[in-house]
């Protein structure tokens, strides 16, 4: 099937570099010779039937911004039966020969629905959580890193003047790979992962006490909010240890800001791969990043993948905090 014209949307949590993502869509896309229409707010627009035909210069100048110009929602509607149907019968009516879904696991399995009611999808991952199982790379994640990075920088800081201990919440739903990654790039005492059952003797205080005992005098402490409970984590490490204990959840700002290269790069080759696979009449797949490469599975052999922490960076973060 010759594709004539495609729909682009980005859906559920934004995440720096969907704008990047939607850039290189829309420019591959008319590169290929497709028209390509971009629908507003996820699938809330398709239900809506809310979209409009972009041009080379509706993505001038946003490759460099966080968020998504076509703002994105987790849509109530388009998780029942009748309202995949109905936003099936809208593509129809929009005659979009297949549409580019960019966002998690969450809205791939929106996109698959959409398949089997015969409209054509291939799916792109873009989230900070890094959470989505058929890829080790997600769009956004990098920025997030490096955003949540700067913010411990800024609280060891004033830790160390004090000699406190820094309780820090970072996002990633029921998944650690921003907290792993954030405790060993910054040194945390400890890391509390969604993965891994908790105690908060063995696994926050004896590794606290460890450390002052060997001559420190400042701690961070990472909880990855699946985890939850942070302030009265917090409250626990100051009545027990006896050290002036500090929370911070860092919320939505880890959410923000402008893409890094690696984002901007990452979402770029993958839409270009998108409308390559378009092109050649391949339908319905994920595209991810398998050793270092760009690749697609079958949308449903995607979905069934599952994605495990790396245990041997969780030793690696604890042998380097000692
Ligand atoms: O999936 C991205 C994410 O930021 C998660 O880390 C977090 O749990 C969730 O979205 C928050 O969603 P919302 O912005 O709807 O509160």
């Amino acid at each position: 099937m010759a594709v004539k014209r495609i729909g682009v949307l980005t859906s559920g949590g934004d995440a720096p570099g969907m704008n990047a993502a939607i850039r290189a869509v829309v420019r591959s896309g008319i590169y290929r010779g497709f028209e390509v229409y971009g629908i507003r707010k996820g699938y809330e627009g398709l239900l809506a039937g809310d979209m409009f035909e972009m041009n080379l210069r509706s993505v001038s100048d946003i490759i460099s911004r966080g968020g998504t110009i076509l703002q994105t929602t987790r849509s109530k509607e388009f998780s029942t039966d009748e309202g995949v149907k109905r936003a099936a019968r809208m593509a129809n009516v929009f005659k979009l020969d297949a549409i580019v879904v960019i966002g998690g696991d969450g809205s791939f399995r929106g996109a698959r629905a959409l398949s089997k009611e015969g409209v054509n999808v291939i799916c792109i991952p873009a989230t900070i959580d890094n959470d989505v199982s058929s890829t080790e790379y997600t769009i956004g994640f990098d920025t997030a890193l490096n955003t949540v990075k700067d913010a411990i920088d800024r609280i060891k800081d004033t830790a160390y003047s004090h000699e406190r201990c820094s309780v820090i919440e970072v996002m990633g739903r029921e998944a650690g790979y921003i907290a792993l990654n954030c405790a060993i790039a910054d040194g945390a005492e400890a890391c509390i992962l969604p993965e891994k059952e908790f105690n908060i003797d063995t696994d926050i205080i004896k590794p606290i006490i460890g450390c002052r005992n060997r001559g420190k005098h400042h701690y961070v402490v990472i909880i990855a909010e699946g985890i939850g409970g942070t302030l009265d984590i917090a409250k626990q490490i100051k009545e027990i240890t006896g050290i002036t204990t500090t929370a911070t959840i860092l919320g939505h700002l880890q959410r923000g800001g402008s893409p890094t290269v690696r984002d901007r790069v990452a979402a770029s080759l993958m839409a270009v791969k998108a409308t390559e696979l378009l092109e050649q009449g391949e339908m319905n797949k994920v595209i991810a990043v398998k050793h270092d490469q760009y690749v697609a599975y079958d949308i449903d052999e995607a979905l069934n993948m599952v994605k495990y922490i790396d245990e041997s960076m969780i030793e690696t973060s604890k042998m380097l905090s000692l």
